[in-house]
């Protein structure tokens, strides 16, 4: 009864006799039908992979299954990450699972508060740092290289075999790629992985076709689109931050291949893709995943047309993960009222 990504894939990863098969229940996520945003984007078949039901409430799990079961097989009993939240609060959780230790180096004040309230519950090692992700990273390399530590960012080439199966998902369940895929990118593994999903099974005979990849950046964010190192990446969407993508290239890849674009979209255009999906989709996702709706948005107003496409936004975290944002962001909805009958039928004006 195990399943999971590391069972279910196992002929599609790289699995060994000596590698142990666990599972926190990541993976086969729903792919959900848009009824509202596929109306004011004219595509009959929008849907969106939601990636916030994995059991950290992120995609990450996907590729912290394979990377964490890799490390056990190798002998290691230290992981370590940067983040921009999520990646930290998936190793935390697997690390806690597997009983190794577990450090995590993020920027300081710039994590959601539900991720590093995951990562303090899950009793991983947390170094606050005085710099940006980029700067994280970059420290975590370092530590990694000198010490016996195994580094599970996604240039662990493990995370990226296991998140590449949300690909292979999708199209089990449509029964084919989707002619576009949108998804947001920030250090770029997931776009690489995703693409890497989509020619896999191609060259399997899994999928007769494969997507059009539309990678998604911030503005103030988007170093991929403006072809530039960004010292100071500055965004409401806090997970994709980030300034100098350590998968710069293989986005690059994905994107050439496909014949696709990145683009960015601004933090206002984040917000209400954020809310539209909420109130219109009863999809409550975090910010950085909006990009991936803002992008396809953005595309239909600047003339674009999709009536005969099969689309799939990647919807990449669960909501709750930042609450402050919710917080901010519809504070006259909710009204006090006596706790008697007649007053809340006067005040909700039912009779
Ligand atoms: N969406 C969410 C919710 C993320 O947390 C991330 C990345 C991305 C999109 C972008 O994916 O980096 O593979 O291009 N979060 C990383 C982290 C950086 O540390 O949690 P990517």
């Amino acid at each position: 009864m195990i399943s999971g990504v590391l069972d279910r894939y196992k002929h599609l990863l790289p699995v060994t006799s000596d590698t142990p098969i666990f599972t926190l229940g990541e993976g086969d996520t729903p792919l959900v039908k848009s009824r509202s945003i596929s109306e004011k984007v004219e595509c009959d078949n929008l849907y969106f992979k939601v990636e916030g039901c994995n059991p950290t409430g992120s995609f990450k799990d996907r590729g912290m299954v394979v990377a964490v079961a890799k490390a056990i097989e190798k002998g290691m009993t230290n992981i370590a990450c940067a983040s921009t939240g999520n990646t930290s609060a998936s190793a935390a959780a697997y690390g806690a699972y597997c009983g190794l230790n577990t450090t995590l180096i993020v920027p300081k004040g710039k994590v959601a508060r539900g991720k590093l309230n995951q990562a303090v519950a899950y009793g991983a090692r947390i170094a606050l740092i005085n710099g940006n992700f980029d700067q994280a990273l970059s420290l975590t390399r370092d530590l990694c290289d000198k010490h016996s530590i195994e580094l599970v960012n996604s240039l662990n080439p493990n995370r990226i075999e296991g998140q590449k199966t949300a690909a292979f998902e999708i199209i089990d369940d449509l029964g084919m790629a989707p002619h576009e895929l949108y998804i947001p990118v920030g250090n770029a593994g997931n776009i690489t992985a995703y693409w890497k999903g989509f020619n896999e099974a191609y060259e399997n005979r899994m999928s007769i076709n494969k997507p059009i990849m539309r990678g998604v950046q911030a503005v103030g964010s988007d170093p991929i689109v403006i072809d530039q190192i960004i010292e100071n990446p500055e965004t409401i969407a806090s997970a994709i931050r980030i300034g100098n993508p350590a998968s710069w290239k293989s986005a690059l890849r994905s994107r050439d291949e496909s014949g696709g674009s990145i683009q960015s979209v601004s933090d206002s255009e984040i917000l209400d893709a954020y809310e539209l999906l909420a109130s219109s989709e009863g999809l409550f996702c975090e910010p950085a995943s909006a990009a991936s709706v803002a992008g396809l948005l953005r595309r239909f107003q600047d003339g674009e047309r999709f009536h005969d496409k099969i689309i799939v936004c990647v919807l990449t975290g669960n909501g709750l993960k930042d609450p402050d944002i919710a917080d901010n962001i519809n504070p006259i909805s909710i009204e006090e009222y006596d706790a008697e009958l007649e007053s809340l039928e006067g005040a909700l004006s039912i009779s």
